[in-house]
């Protein structure tokens, strides 16, 4: 766990308010704020994101779209609903603007029963433990939990209904590196069973270098576990490509976590060398992946551990573009949409199956609160958890 301050986080400025969109259709943009002069020095202040309705969610909300934009015209769209990053938009190598991730066009698309059955969590942030605990057990402090179990035996992703179905406390702003969106989350003591209030800040913020961060903060007021991630799904060729399969990988890491039949690491952290986990060198994800039963799903130990770290570097032949993702975290989960199977519609009625779209989540590994040699997830009260991970784009002619 890093407890690094990187000093990034956002700054609402003063006197600025957000008018409040409630209208229904999800498309109109229907704020654009634009902050007054902080002082008298200021000659020119950083437009605003602006907002739009999402729709209602099914508790009756009004929720909410956020779209950030930096100075090259690039995008992010994330509404409150599960802090969601809905659509990025990024050019490839002639310049033409695309969207990498998969994503839907309402929040009911999200809260569908289709959506619920498939549980991609596409998108969405995750938490309280992103990724399983066996069995959904742990013991902390001498005393054993049992969280609610919701991917057969064990608990995957934090649980029945994790932070990707929660609503968010949004604001947006501007901070020294570009338009930001500050999400907060209060996830009470008991809530899926783990114990402790916890207090949690997120920061999307889209840097004028084409970079999305994400930048995590939590405190707790009892000791517990913490694992956050974002699962977005990419696809640097939506649009050209279905899937995902001619996309080339590289991923720092010497190692991975070996599991069992439910994906739950047996402890056994084991060298990629001559295996298909090796993307030490960029590989396209489709050479290798029929030998690997049911396609990626696995958590690599990142060689480089120390402050921000290349987590994986991701390379699109068909669109040019890039995407290199930091992190400070020890590993990372790289998942093929194996489990994506056409039954969901996203954004334009885009069909989404097998492959659509890859994740690579930053996290600490799998189960961690179960294996005494994994790094510990544990947080304490008095204690700050904070990571950063960026996703930066690029292209390649
Ligand atoms: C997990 C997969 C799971 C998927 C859900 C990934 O992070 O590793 O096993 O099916 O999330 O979309």
């Amino acid at each position: 766990m890093s407890f690094r301050r990187s000093g990034l986080l956002a700054v609402t400025l003063p006197g600025l308010l957000l008018l409040a969109a409630c209208g229904s259709n999800p498309s109109a943009e229907q704020t654009t704020a634009t902050a007054p002069a902080a002082d008298s020095t200021s000659t020119k202040a950083a437009a605003m994101p602006t907002s739009a309705s999402f729709g209602k969610a099914l508790d009756g909300t009004e929720i909410q779209l956020f779209t950030l934009t930096n100075k090259q015209g690039a995008k992010a769209a994330i509404t409150n609903y599960a802090g969601t990053l809905v659509s990025l938009m990024m050019p490839d190598k002639d310049g033409k603007m695309g969207d990498v991730v998969l994503g839907f066009d309402s929040v009911s698309d999200y809260q569908s029963p289709a959506f619920r059955k498939a549980n991609p969590y596409i998108g969405a942030l995750i938490g309280r433990y992103g990724n399983r605990i066996a069995k959904g057990k742990f013991t902390l402090d001498g005393k054993q939990y049992q969280l609610p179990t919701n991917n057969g035996a064990n608990s995957l992703h934090g649980g029945k209904t994790g932070y990707d179905q929660r609503i968010w406390e949004a604001t947006p702003g501007t901070s020294a590196e570009g338009q930001t969106l500050t999400l907060k989350y209060l996830s009470k003591d008991g809530e899926e069973g783990y114990p402790g209030n916890l207090q949690i800040t997120v920061v999307y913020t889209l840097t004028d270098a084409n970079a999305l961060q994400i930048d995590y903060t939590a405190t707790t007021d009892k000791a517990t576990v913490v694992n956050l991630t974002n699962h977005a799904y990419f696809n640097l060729s939506h649009g050209v490509s279905k899937d995902i399969l001619a996309h080339k990988v590289t991923i720092p890491a010497d190692r991975y976590t070996v599991v069992d039949a439910d994906l739950i690491p047996t402890g056994e952290l084991r060298p990629v060398k001559g295996t298909p986990f090796d993307f030490t060198t960029p590989h396209a994800i489709g050479e290798r992946i029929a030998q690997v039963p049911g396609g990626y799903d696995h958590n690599w130990v990142l060689n480089n551990t120390t402050g921000q770290h290349s987590a994986a570097t991701v390379y699109d032949p068909a669109s040019g573009r890039t995407m290199e993702v930091t992190t400070d975290q020890p590993g990372i989960q790289f998942y093929t949409g194996n489990f994506l199977d056409g039954t969901l519609k996203g954004k334009g009625g885009t069909v989404y199956g097998k492959h659509a779209g890859f994740c690579l989540e930053t996290q600490h590994f799998p189960d961690s609160p179960n294996q005494p040699k994994f790094p510990s997830t544990v947080l304490k009260p008095g204690e700050t958890y904070h990571t950063v991970s960026t996703y930066t784009f690029g292209v390649r002619k």
